[in-house]
């Protein structure tokens, strides 16, 4: 039987970190993979995630299964995050995932189940794995032009014409801030002729947020996402806690549909239980109950939201000190836009050849389409970036 299987292409994303595992050169630079690391290289446990689990060894009585789309708390505590009071809490049906990925994954079957005619517009680049999972469930892919290689931002008059093409029952992958890989995102003005057009189409919007508090903080972050939720008949959003709780391992996530329609609640969220059943029975338990309890407690949730400012406020410190560096070096504002784009990643806007020399010569590794994570940076080698970059000639 396992003769007949065929080689599977490898993530890009994570064969780049085995690649940068493997390359002995000491002055390596890892700019691939979106995980975030504090000056010294490490990618900390946040003192809040930290004291939870403490606190969690200390109380935990049983580790029988808790339910199949997980703890209500983890639900409440993740919808009052992401969607404050835009809508009321009757209306959101809400499951646990292993991941935002997990989701995301869940969103495509619910998305499928509900509408096998639906097709899914996805951002032009979007997250790999988005196309990936969607080719393998054999669902219809229509992508619509997001990034402006010009000015390295969004390219919004072109995004809103490959809109025009959605039919009723279409679903439209949206980033709800820090767009991965660009870093480039739409304004809410941008963010409302999106959904008046959605509207127009019957277009059912799917929203990924993966880096809530990475760009301009928790509620800008998430202004977006409520504008969705609070203006739209149905809407999917698939949710990550892996980065602002900085759980990556534990795999957390929540998957919302949510309906303005209250008698549809009932339909949606039995239509997510039996989903986690069919994939995997119960969600994860740990990373979620360690987000409900910094969530739940006032002193936890403090300090929480504290590290997490620190964290994106030395991210935005980093990208100025790079858009600086090139400044100096080029002479030009060529790449100002590294301090304007939002969240982990920005899109460098170069060759895969390019990209292929900063490896080869330089030792920096970032994504093939010249995705870089400003988080694998520090003092130090923001200037050795820079020169890189200038050398390479991009
Ligand atoms: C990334 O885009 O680098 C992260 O979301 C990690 C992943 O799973 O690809």
């Amino acid at each position: 039987m396992f003769d007949r299987l065929t080689a599977q292409p490898a993530d890009k994303i994570l064969a780049l970190m085995q690649m940068f595992k493997e390359d002995p050169r000491p002055t390596k630079i890892d700019l691939g993979v979106g995980v975030y690391k504090n000056a010294e290289g490490v990618t900390p446990i946040m003192q809040a995630v930290k004291t939870a689990e403490k606190q969690l060894w200390e109380q935990e009585t049983t580790k029988s299964y808790v339910g199949l789309v997980g703890d209500p708390g983890f639900s409440d505590a993740m919808i009052d995050l992401i969607l404050g009071d835009a809508v009321p809490r009757n209306i959101v049906a809400a499951a646990a995932t292993p991941g935002g990925t997990g989701a995301v994954r869940q969103a495509f079957e619910m998305i499928r189940m509900a509408n096998p005619e639906a097709r899914i517009f996805v951002s032009d680049p979007t997250w790999p794995n988005h196309l990936s999972i969607l080719k393998y469930m054999g669902m219809e892919v229509v992508s619509y032009r997001y990034f402006d290689s010009e000015t390295r931002g969004v390219d919004f008059t072109g995004m809103m014409d490959d809109l025009g093409a959605l039919r009723s029952g279409d679903v439209v992958l949206l980033h709800g801030c820090c767009h991965n890989p660009t870093g480039a995102n739409l304004n809410l003005v941008e963010w409302q002729s999106v959904i008046d057009l959605m509207q127009k189409k019957g277009a059912v919007p799917m929203i990924d947020i993966a880096y809530q508090g990475f760009g301009d903080g928790l509620e800008e972050d998430a202004a977006a996402t409520r504008l969705v939720a609070a203006s739209m008949p149905e809407c999917l959003i698939a949710a990550s806690c892996s980065k602002n709780f900085g759980i990556y391992r534990e795999r957390t996530g929540l998957l919302m549909a949510v309906s303005q329609e209250a008698s549809q609640h009932g339909l949606n969220q039995g239509t997510l239980a039996f989903l986690n059943r069919q994939n995997y029975s119960f969600p994860p338990d740990h990373g979620a109950r360690l987000v409900t309890m910094v969530l739940q407690d006032p002193s936890l949730r403090a300090d929480w939201a504290s590290e997490l400012e620190e964290v994106r406020l030395s991210m935005l410190g980093l990208r100025q000190h790079l858009a600086d560096e090139l400044q100096q070096r080029t002479g030009s504002d060529r790449f100002a836009f590294l301090a304007q784009h939002r969240g982990m990643f920005s899109r460098l806007g170069t060759t895969p050849d390019l990209v292929e020399k900063l490896r080869a010569e330089h030792a920096i590794y970032m994504v093939g389409d010249s995705r870089m994570n400003i988080a694998g940076l520090n003092a130090t080698t923001v200037p050795i970036l820079a020169q890189a970059i200038v050398e390479a000639g991009v």
